[in-house]
């Protein structure tokens, strides 16, 4: 049995649990304490505490990528767990950037916490065992959600557009299933499920995380017509997605009547059994 727990996502539904924008999952496995992104700041420990999960006890730590809403909580985190291995892309260490009508804010990783044996730099793909793989994505036939284009890396002096090549996602193989975890899914979530698809032979049978189509500093959804055209592709697949985060409530809305019992949203709070 697998169990999923949002500790930190942008909605809350429970009044003892506070949320911000940002996304941490704890995730039990057969073998793992798993935790999947740390949120913007320490709020997942506060709300770690009260959901009863043990940070301490944690073995695997992954960054999804170098956006602070995901890893603001590594200071939290380091102080929390001593022992944890984290995961992280090397290109997340790069300075990102964010435009607000067209001024850039720092909205990368405080890169002087990632130092030490502890860490560990994945490649494209990153087998650790045969439960837990971890890939980056470099299949870019869909479409890229149009609020990419606010997103932007310091190389050689000069902000240049993200690649997102700091992006991973992760995937577990475990009791006949294969379960697709994602951060913002930056490079397009129906481009991450083919990756999946192309490496497991066929699709995932569960996805888990936010899907950008909602650009939080604008308050901007992707245009109705895109945001239809990726339920359509997930439609395809006999997938259930439990979306959160960048997917926001109204794009939620949209791809419901398609997706029906397949599509639930996961809140800081919800517990998934798998
Ligand atoms: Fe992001
Ligand atoms: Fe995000």
């Amino acid at each position: 049995m697998l169990k999923i727990v949002g500790l930190v996502e942008n909605t809350t539904e429970s009044p003892n649990l506070k949320c911000k924008h940002g996304l941490s999952l704890y995730i039990e496995t057969e073998r793992h304490r798993i935790l999947f992104d740390m949120g913007p700041n320490d709020l997942f420990l506060e709300n770690a505490r009260k959901l009863g999960v043990d940070i301490a006890s944690i073995d695997i730590a992954i960054i999804s990528h170098g956006h602070v809403d995901h890893c603001g909580g590594l200071k939290g985190f380091l102080k929390g767990n001593s022992t944890a291995r984290i995961y992280i892309r090397p290109q997340a260490l790069e300075r990102h950037y964010v435009k607000v009508l067209g001024i850039p804010f720092y909205a990368g990783i405080d890169k002087t916490l990632v130092s030490g044996g502890r860490f560990v730099f994945t490649e494209d793909l990153c087998v650790v065992d045969d439960e837990i793989t971890l890939l980056s994505n470099d299949i870019r036939r869909f479409g890229l959600p149009k609020s990419d284009d606010n997103l932007f890396v310091k190389r050689g002096g000069r902000l240049v557009p993200d690649d997102f090549c700091h992006e991973q996602n992760l995937l577990i193989s475990s009791e006949g299933r294969h379960i697709l975890v994602c951060g913002c899914a930056h490079s397009g979530i129906v481009n991450i499920i083919n990756k999946a698809k192309n490496i497991i032979g066929a699709y995932p049978t569960d996805v888990i995380g936010g899907f950008h189509l909602y650009e939080p500093v604008a308050k901007r959804y992707e245009d109705p017509l895109y945001i239809d055209s990726v339920a359509c592709e997930l439609e395809r697949s006999k997938a259930s997605y439990y979306t959160c985060h960048c997917t926001g409530i109204e794009a939620f809305d949209k791809m419901k009547p398609r997706l029906g019992c397949r599509l639930a949203y996961l809140h800081t709070g919800t517990e998934i059994r798998l």
